[in-house]
Parts: structure tokens; sequence; C-alpha cells
């Protein structure tokens, strides 16, 4: 198995095998999410300005784009390529949103510019958190909303995967942090009204054909973080390991959404 290094390469390689390719959260839980967000912005009125900071391919944004109408979206990503592929499949439909490619600690915003600053599994890959919200505090409008939509290390518990797929492990639980420490970090910096919500999913694998699909088809998310040398060795050892199970595996996990507000 490769470095830490290694495996940040191929997530971000634009020419790896599993850059782009891999399925996103169930779309039950991103749904009851984008709920809770149309259901904070609903008291506005007039356009909502709504940055994604690290946007991928824009399944969260897309999906907000189609539920709440009067937003303006602005992506930001790291990656050029995954924000080219979110512009291809924006609905035509829906306002052309402003693409700024970069790394969002590293790139200039206006300050107080945002009515909401959405973020999707990406915290987990951000080294300095407390900058990062320090960042965004700084460019949201008074009264905007930060809205994060993540995991405690916590409520991860995966059956198969997570424990046949060691890397996965290392790379989001070591960054992930709690959701209490998050909160802090928010409550430090100056945010207000902080909620978390907890939005429980459950997968469940009926047969053994069924997982060996979603391995052949590479459909989860956390084959994003290997380069094809280490999806070849963790394949095997999962099918060696795979042959000794029984029965109905699942794989459960639960979402948080942490909303907080900029009051001053
Ligand atoms: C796991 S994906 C989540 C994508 C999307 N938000 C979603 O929920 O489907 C994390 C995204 O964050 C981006 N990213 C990572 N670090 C970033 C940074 N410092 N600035 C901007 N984008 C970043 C990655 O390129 C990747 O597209």
């Amino acid at each position: 198995m490769g470095s830490r290094k290694n495996i940040y390469q191929s997530f971000f390689d634009f020419k790896g095998p599993n850059y782009n390719s891999y399925a996103r959260y169930p779309s039950e839980g991103l749904e009851k999410c984008i709920y809770i967000l149309k259901e904070k912005l609903k008291h506005i009125k007039k356009d909502i300005s709504l940055l994604d900071i690290g946007s991928g391919l824009g399944v969260p944004a897309i999906k907000i784009a189609l539920t709440i109408p009067n937003v303006h979206f602005t992506l930001n990503d790291i990656s050029i390529s995954l924000l080219e592929s979110c512009e291809r499949k924006w609905p035509k439909s829906i306002n052309k949103p402003t693409l700024v490619c970069g790394n969002f600690l590293k790139t200039y915003f206006n300050f107080n510019n945002f009515d909401v600053a959405f973020c999707s599994f990406m915290l987990h890959l951000i080294n300095d958190q407390y900058s990062f919200f320090k960042k965004v505090y700084e460019i949201l409008k008074k009264d905007g909303v930060v809205f994060i939509v993540t995991h405690d290390p916590k409520d991860i518990s995966s059956l198969i995967f997570h424990k046949y797929f060691p890397r996965f492990n290392e790379i989001d639980q070591i960054r992930m942090k709690p959701i209490g420490k998050i909160t802090a970090m928010l409550e430090d910096i100056g945010f207000k009204e902080i909620e978390v919500k907890r939005i429980e999913y459950q997968i469940t694998y009926d047969s053994i054909e069924e997982l060996i699909e979603i391995i052949e088809k590479k459909d989860f998310s956390a084959f994003a973080h290997y380069n094809t040398e280490e999806y070849e060795v963790a394949k095997e050892v999962f099918y060696d390991r795979l042959k000794s199970l029984e029965g109905v595996y699942h794989s459960s996990s639960i979402m948080s959404c942490i909303i907080a507000k900029k009051i001053a």
C-alpha cells in the first residue's frame, strides 16, 4: 500500500483511474440536508448568494439548484476538471454558476459577500480548519450562514468496507474531527446559533454478489482515495476475506449538518 502522499496523489490525479469516478452519499441523506438548508433560507425572499467550497462534481450544488430556486452559485474547487465536469452537467434551466478554481484558503473572495457558505464532505481534506472557518466568517454577509455536511468519526460504522479497505479509515478518520470540536471552533471564531442535525442512513447489501458488483464498478467513494495499484491490492485482500463471510451485511453511517450564523 502506498503512503499518505500517494493517496492524495490518487485523489487529486486528474488522469488517475479514481479521480472523478466515485459514487457519493445515498441521495436520501443528501435530500434531507437540502431540505434543512431550504428551511433555513426560506425567510430570504431576494436572491441568495451561495459559495460551495469543494464543490467537486457538483452533486449537492445541482440538487440545491433544483430545490431552491433563488440561489446564485459560486462553485470553488481545487480541481479544474471537476469544476468543468460540474459545469457540463449544470441544468440548462438554471442560471450558470460562477466557477472559481483554487485552494479555498489561498483564493481571494470579497469580504461580507455570501449569504451561505456550503461545504459538503470536504472539511476532512483541510489541515488548518480553524483558518478555514475564520476565512468563511470573513466572506459571509451579516446574518449569513455556514452549512457543513460531514461525518462524526464515531458515527461511521461500516462493517465491510471500512474494515477491509483500511485506507479509507486512514484518510478520512484521522482528519475528520468530532462534531463537538468543529462546533467549538465555530463558537470561538464568533459564529452564533450553532445547530447540529444528525441524518442517519443505512445501506444494506443483501448478498455477496451485490458487494462484488460494487467493488467491480468501484461504486463507492472510498475508491477515490486509491491509485490503481492500491485498488488491486485492496480488492484481493477484500475477496480473500469475503470467502469467510456469510449472511447479510450492512454499512451504516450518520451524516451530520452543522449550521452556524454570523450575527455581527
Ligand atoms: C469528497 S469531495 C466532495 C465534493 C462535493 N462537495 C460533494 O459533497 O459531493 C471533496 C472536494 O473538495 C475539493 N477540495 C479539497 N481541498 C480543497 C481546497 N483546499 N480548496 C478547494 N477545494 C478543495 C476536492 O477537489 C474535492 O472535489
